[in-house]
C-alpha cells in the first residue's frame, strides 16, 4: 500500500450546518466540496490541510483518510493493519493512540479491533501507544470496510487559543460562526450580541472583520506527523496585513462577571480595538450610531419545565426592544423552543433544521431587515 499525494479530507461539524460549512470551505477555495451526514469532504493534500486547520471557522475537526480496506475478522485486521505505510504520516518518536467505531459489520468488537491496529503500528512503526497522545489515529468499520484516518486538529476547532474563562452555557464557537454566516454575516456589518456571555458572537463576528484567521493563536496535532513541514506552515500563519475595519462589535449582558469575562477574551484575541462590552440588561439596549447590521443572541433555553412561562417574558421583551429600537437591522435569535422564539414578537423568515448542542436541539430563527 502507498500513500497518495492528495486525500480525502473530512471537516466536521453538527448535524444541520453542512451546507454553511461547504459554503465555507467553497468560499476559501477548498476543491471538491461535497457536503456529507455530519461535516463536509474535499480532496487536497497536506498543505491544505494545515490551511483549512488555520482558516476554517465552522469545522469541529479535521481528518484525513490515509488507507482503506476490507475486513472480515480481526486477523485479517491485524495482517491489513500492517501494511498501511504508517511511517509516510505517523513519527517514530510521536505517541499515538487508536479509536474505533464499528457499525455493521463482521469485527463488531471496537476495543478488540483497536488493540490490533495499535499493536500493528506499534509494532510496525515503533511508536508509543499512549492514551492522552497528541495523535490520534481513528478506524471506522462499516460494512466490513474499514476506514483508517489521521486527526489532524488534536483540540476541537472551537478552541481558538484565546478563552481561558467561559460563562455556564457558551456557544461554541464552530456553532456561532456557521450560525453567523447562515444570518448572512459576511464582515461588512457591525454585530451586537445583547446576551453575550463569554463574548463568543462578538469576537468571532470581529475577527472576520478584521480578517484574522481563527486558527491564528493555537497549536494544531498536524504539527507532530511525519508530513509537518515548519517553514511552509511558519508562511502560512504569518499575518497579512489587514485593512483596519471601521466596523465596531458591541456585547451586552446583566452578569458583570459575563461583561469583564467577554472583555478579557476581546483582549487575548486581539479585537478589543473594535469590540466593546458592557453591563445592563437586554431591555436597556440602545441602538448604536452609524449603518445597521446584525443583531445576534442566543438568550438562555427552556431546558427545564416551567422555564418556559418563565422565560418568554425576557424574550417578548427582548423583541420588543428590537422592534423598537433597530428597523434596519436584521436579528438572529437561537433557541431550543419554537414558542419562545415566537413571544419575541419579531418577524422570522422560514427556519432551518435543528442542530444539536449541548444535549438539546437548537433552532437559528432570522429576520429579514426589521420595518
Ligand atoms: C446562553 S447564555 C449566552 C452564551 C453566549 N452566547 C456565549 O457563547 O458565551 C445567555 C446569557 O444571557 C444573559 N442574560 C439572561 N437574562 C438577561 C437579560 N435580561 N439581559 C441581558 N442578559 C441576560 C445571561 O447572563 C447569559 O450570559
Amino acid at each position: 500500500m502507498t500513500i497518495a499525494t492528495t486525500f480525502e479530507i473530512f471537516f466536521s461539524c453538527a448535524p444541520g450546518l453542512e451546507p454553511f460549512l461547504a459554503d465555507e470551505a467553497r468560499e476559501k477555495g477548498f476543491q471538491g466540496v461535497l457536503p456529507i451526514a455530519g461535516g463536509v469532504t474535499v480532496n487536497g493534500g497536506w498543505p491544505d490541510i494545515w490551511r483549512a486547520n488555520l482558516e476554517l471557522r465552522g469545522t469541529n475537526r479535521i481528518t484525513v483518510r490515509i488507507a482503506q480496506f476490507r475486513v472480515l475478522h480481526l486477523a485479517q485486521l491485524d495482517k491489513r493493519g500492517r501494511r498501511v505505510p504508517w511511517s509516510d504520516v505517523l513519527r517514530r518518536d510521536v505517541p499515538f493512540s487508536v479509536q474505533v467505531t464499528c457499525r455493521t459489520s463482521r469485527v463488531y468488537h471496537s476495543d478488540a479491533a483497536a488493540e490490533r491496529i495499535t499493536r500493528a503500528i506499534n509494532e510496525e512503526l515503533g511508536a508509543p501507544a499512549h492514551k492522552d497522545a497528541p495523535v490520534t489515529v481513528m478506524a471506522r468499520i462499516e460494512n466490513d470496510l474499514c476506514t483508517i484516518s489521521v486527526d489532524t486538529s488534536g483540540d476541537l476547532l472551537h478552541k481558538r487559543g484565546y478563552k481561558e474563562s467561559v460563562n455556564a452555557a457558551p456557544m461554541r464557537e464552530t456553532m456561532a460562526a456557521l450560525f453567523l454566516r447562515q444570518c448572512g454575516y459576511d464582515g461588512r456589518e457591525p454585530v451586537i450580541d445583547p446576551m453575550c456571555g463569554s463574548g463568543t458572537f462578538v469576537i468571532e463576528a470581529a475577527e472576520i472583520a478584521a480578517g484574522l484567521n481563527p486558527g491564528r493563536l493555537r497549536s494544531f496535532a498536524f504539527e507532530h506527523l511525519a508530513t509537518f513541514h515548519a517553514p511552509t506552515w511558519t508562511a502560512m500563519r504569518a499575518p497579512s496585513s489587514q485593512p483596519i475595519t471601521p466596523l465596531r462589535f458591541i456585547g451586552s449582558d446583566r452578569d458583570e462577571s459575563a461583561v469583564r469575562m467577554s472583555q478579557r477574551n476581546a483582549e487575548r484575541a486581539g479585537v478589543a480595538a473594535i469590540a466593546s462590552f458592557r453591563h445592563h440588561k437586554v431591555n436597556e439596549l440602545k441602538r448604536p450610531e452609524g449603518r445597521p447590521g446584525l443583531v445576534i443572541v442566543n438568550p438562555p433555553y427552556g431546558d427545564r419545565i416551567g422555564d418556559k412561562s418563565k422565560l418568554s417574558g425576557l424574550y417578548r421583551s427582548m423583541g420588543e426592544t428590537l422592534r423598537a429600537e433597530f428597523s434596519g437591522w436584521r436579528v438572529g435569535v437561537i433557541t431550543t423552543e419554537r414558542a419562545l422564539a415566537r413571544a419575541t414578537g419579531l418577524p422570522f423568515l422560514p427556519t432551518s433544521a435543528p442542530v444539536p448542542h449541548g444535549g438539546l436541539r437548537v433552532t437559528l430563527y432570522r429576520t429579514a431587515k426589521l420595518p
